[in-house]
């Protein structure tokens, strides 16, 4: 057993004794109930259940959870699909998933979600050429699976959000 005290969605867990072998993915569904984060292929070779990881300074990037033990997120901040909408808005890039038909049967749609959110926030940190944000999506979604092949979708739902705000986004 290992302690294991961390933030999640900005909120406080722990400390609590968990199994060192417990993955991250099992905590979130059935220790917290948060079950919006999938189990996939269980293989991290999928992303449907990475979550965000939040650094100290600002910045982010996105986690498997499936074959990650729970203890090696101790004393970090994440982020998992439910704490993106806000009082019940949804976030631009919710909202987009939704206008463009993103998602399908949905079950890979929180990876999606999360590593649309950690681009979008870093190029409000770091904005992009106009010429560039084709590469710069295809590039930060590499590596989410979708089986039912909605790749397109939502490349145009995260493009949609960066085009409608140019001043956040675009050089
Ligand atoms: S379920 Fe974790 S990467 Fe596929
Ligand atoms: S929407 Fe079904 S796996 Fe992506």
């Amino acid at each position: 057993m290992t302690n294991l005290a961390l933030t999640i969605n900005g909120r406080a867990y722990g400390p609590m004794d968990v199994r060192d072998e417990l993955t991250m993915n099992d905590f979130l569904r059935e220790f917290l109930g948060m079950t919006g984060t999938k189990f996939g292929c269980g293989a991290a070779q999928c992303l449907s259940c990475a979550v965000i990881v939040d650094r100290p300074d600002g910045s982010s990037y996105t986690n498997p959870t499936c074959i990650v033990p729970a203890v090696n997120f101790d004393g970090k901040s994440i982020r998992t699909v439910e704490g993106h909408a806000s009082d019940g808005a949804l976030t631009p890039l919710q909202t987009a998933f939704i206008e463009h038909f993103a998602f399908q049967c949905g079950y890979c749609t929180a990876g999606f979600l999360n590593e649309g959110q950690v681009l979008l926030e870093r190029l409000a940190r770091q904005k992009v050429a106009r010429a560039d944000v084709e590469a710069t999506i295809a590039e930060a979604l590499d590596g989410h699976l979708c089986r039912c092949t909605g790749y397109v979708k939502y490349h145009e739902a995260v493009r949609a959000v960066i085009l409608a705000d140019p001043g956040r986004y675009l050089i």
